[in-house]
């Protein structure tokens, strides 16, 4: 089998075997069926945190997930870093490496940041979010909340439709899903204002767009929300107080949209009540969006656990041995 990647950019950088093994590991981790077997302390994988922008999931379910495997764990200090003297992300990558870093979670507003670093990475990295581009992590653990919600394996999925409603063009999770699912048998249908749908994903064969909300719920199974992203809106106050005003009478879902069509809800949060979901909505059985942070924790143990024993030599010129998680499948 090919050896789990040692930079985690894109969904398209593990093959349909090795998603399935890590989602099987996930699953295994879910059910106690992992024993870590005993690590000295000072051989633990030391797991940094590196956060350019803004996170509450992504970064808390990473440190969870490296505490929980028995790494050490550091969120890298951004605001009173050197960072903030000019010192650029190479060389902090090249200083934690040489502190004996070994694997870094990074989020950035950089479009394809992780590029240059595919070939010859410092230490081992994962993609936290991208710019607009794609959130690997965020992706699959939805692929492993798709699985439990349909049940059935890949055959509950596949020909199945997920719904992706909201700000599609800013979403890397909507970019990475439209990638990953599809390798799984799954149509994606698309709801969203003009301005928010990409030219280039409507013309993908594995995507139809629907016109108005209700062909929109008849013609999913599951519905995906997302928010708008303000942060990265190039409007005028005005324009975006426009938005805000009319989007959720149109754009906006409710509980009575749920319990009319009998459609279950997932979001990757943060969300924004009052304008892609209703309160009504997010507080109800319909809402799966606290069922995802859940499984985000096994699935990102998986990741962290497959990248930090994938034995990757290039990493450890020196014949030092790498550090790893040991653990025995019960
Ligand atoms: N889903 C997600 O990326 O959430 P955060 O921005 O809180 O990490």
């Amino acid at each position: 089998m090919t050896p789990f990647p040692s930079v985690l950019e894109s969904v398209e950088d593990l093959t349909v075997n090795q998603i399935q093994t890590l989602l099987t590991l996930a699953e295994n981790i879910e059910r106690d069926k992992i024993h870590l077997t005993s690590q000295n302390s000072l051989k633990a994988p030391i797991v940094y945190t590196l956060f350019l922008e803004n996170s509450t999931r992504t970064k808390l379910s990473f440190a969870t997930s490296a505490l929980k495997l028995g790494a050490h764990y550091l969120d890298f200090p951004l605001q009173t870093s050197s960072v903030k003297k000019g010192e650029n992300i190479e060389e902090t990558l090249l200083t934690l490496k040489a502190q004996g870093a070994d694997l870094c979670i990074i989020r950035t507003n950089e479009n394809n940041f992780f590029k240059e670093y595919k070939n010859n990475p410092p230490l081992k990295l994962i993609n936290g979010g991208d710019g607009v581009n794609e959130h690997p992590t965020q992706a699959l653990l939805d692929l492993y909340e798709l699985l439990k919600f349909f049940q059935g394996g890949i055959k509950g999925i596949s020909g199945k439709t997920l719904g992706i409603a909201g700000d599609i063009i800013h979403s890397r999770v909507a970019h990475s899903l439209i990638k990953l699912l599809p390798k799984f048998g799954m149509k994606i249908c698309l709801y969203a204002p003009e301005y928010f749908l990409p030219y280039e994903i409507t013309e993908n064969p594995n995507i139809t767009v629907a016109k108005n909300k209700n062909d929109f719920l008849v013609s999913t199974d599951l519905v995906y929300l997302l928010r708008i992203q303000f942060e990265r809106l190039k409007n005028t106050e005005e324009e975006i107080t426009k938005i805000k005003d009319s989007y959720s009478v149109q754009f906006g879902f409710f509980l009575s949209d749920a319990e009319k069509h009998q459609r279950y809800f997932m979001h990757p949060g943060p969300v924004n009540i009052g304008l892609e979901i209703d309160l009504s909505l997010l507080k109800s059985k319909y809402y799966l969006g606290h069922r995802q942070v859940e499984s985000s924790i096994p699935v990102r143990m998986a990741i962290l656990l497959s990248m930090l024993n994938n034995q990757d030599q290039n990493l450890n010129p020196k014949g030092k041995n790498a550090a790893v998680i040991n653990y025995t499948t019960l």
